[in-house]
């Protein structure tokens, strides 16, 4: 690899690109060269990087010639249809959305789990599920210590999950309410304004949704845990910027609140923010924009044998997306 590689964002006008090209930069990464990629809609906008405006262009498949690193945060459509194109013309793609998550041949890491998956890679390296990605910075650790068998889990998601047009949904319908005007619904199937809905991604024949599975199907992969299992329901929540999930996980070993902590305080991007009495525990509020996830709310599960409850939240634009795949790119060069 390059040591100054060339790096392109494919979807560098979205809500993950933006946060990518920032990344890049709050992180110095050694970009030796830029290019910002998008549909036609956008070619010819220009963006900051570096203090320099650089023009987004089209994506075409004569985009990648000379590109050593390509982020793709486009859609799975495009990822589809592009990354392979992209790894056939010698760049390795880190891709964002859900396209070659599970396939055999791409691995799938966040770099404080399974970074020396990153070598495994044959052209394409998959990023995680922004709140499988929240989940397992918290649960990794205490599964290295206490094994994890089960969890329960209720994620409560912000709106910029879904895309740039969804932040703006829940603007405008904040704006219709205070003015006292109709609401008018574009991106989700309900009002998101004042509302939850219990409705992340597309129903599957039994009765959960895609992205509930994807704590099971992907936490395995990462975790290197076959037999994990996560009975999950996603709810979209009226928050701007940063994920929240609420977890009951069931443990091989005993598990102490105690050593719980322990653990938590020595994992790498977590921070523990636990202290009941004075009303301290990690909001989606302050967590977003930040690099770390946190996790509070420890206590042993009732229900449960060997049983720990906790609340992580975490920035998914940036663990959830963009920082673990410019983590992941810092990988790659090692
Ligand atoms: N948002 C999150 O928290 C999050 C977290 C993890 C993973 N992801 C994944 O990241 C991807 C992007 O998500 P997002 O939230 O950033 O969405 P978004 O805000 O809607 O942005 C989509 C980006 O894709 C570009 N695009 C759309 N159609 C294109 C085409 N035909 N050719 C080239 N570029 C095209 C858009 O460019 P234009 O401006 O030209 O339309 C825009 O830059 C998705 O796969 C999503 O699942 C998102």
């Amino acid at each position: 690899m390059n040591r100054k590689p060339h790096v392109a964002v494919v979807g560098a006008t979205g809500a993950v690109g933006i946060e990518m090209i920032k990344t890049l930069e709050k992180r110095n990464f050694p970009v030796g060269k830029l290019t910002l990629l998008a549909s036609a809609r956008s070619a010819g906008k220009r963006l900051r990087f570096r203090g320099e405006e650089l023009t987004v262009k089209e994506l075409t498949k004569n985009s990648f010639a000379g590109i050593d690193i390509a982020l793709f945060s486009a859609g799975g459509g495009i990822s589809k249809e592009f990354a392979p194109i992209a790894a056939q013309a010698g760049c390795v793609v880190i891709d964002n959305s859900s396209a070659f998550r599970m396939d055999d041949k791409v691995p799938l890491v966040i770099p404080e789990i399974n970074a020396a998956d990153v070598k495994l890679h044959q052209g394409i390296i998959a990023n995680p599920n922004c709140t499988t990605a929240v989940a397992l910075m918290a649960l990794y650790p205490l599964h290295q210590a206490f094994f994890v068998k089960r969890i329960f889990a209720s994620s409560y998601q912000a709106v910029s999950g879904t895309g740039a047009k969804a932040i703006e949904e829940l603007r405008r319908q904040i704006e219709q309410i205070v003015k006292g005007q109709a609401v008018t619904k574009e991106v989700y199937p309900h009002q998101i304004a004042f509302n939850v809905l219990p409705h992340v991604d597309s129903f599957l024949q039994d009765g959960y949704t895609k992205e509930e599975m994807k704590m099971q199907n992907e936490g395995r992969k990462i975790m290197h845990h076959p037999t994990f299992r996560a009975s999950v329901t996603c709810v979209r929540v009226p928050v701007y910027r940063a994920h929240s999930v609420a977890i009951s996980a069931e443990f091989e070993k005993p598990v102490t609140v105690p050593s719980a902590r322990e653990v938590f305080n020595k994992a790498p991007g977590l921070q523990l923010i636990d202290d009941p009495a004075k009303n301290e525990y990690p909001q989606p509020l302050f967590m977003a924009e930040q690099y770390d996830c946190a996790v509070g709310r420890v206590r042993r599960d009732c229900a449960l044998d060997n049983g720990l409850a906790f609340w992580v939240s975490g920035d998914q634009l940036l663990k959830g997306a963009a920082l673990n795949a410019v983590q992941i790119g810092e990988e790659l060069l090692k």
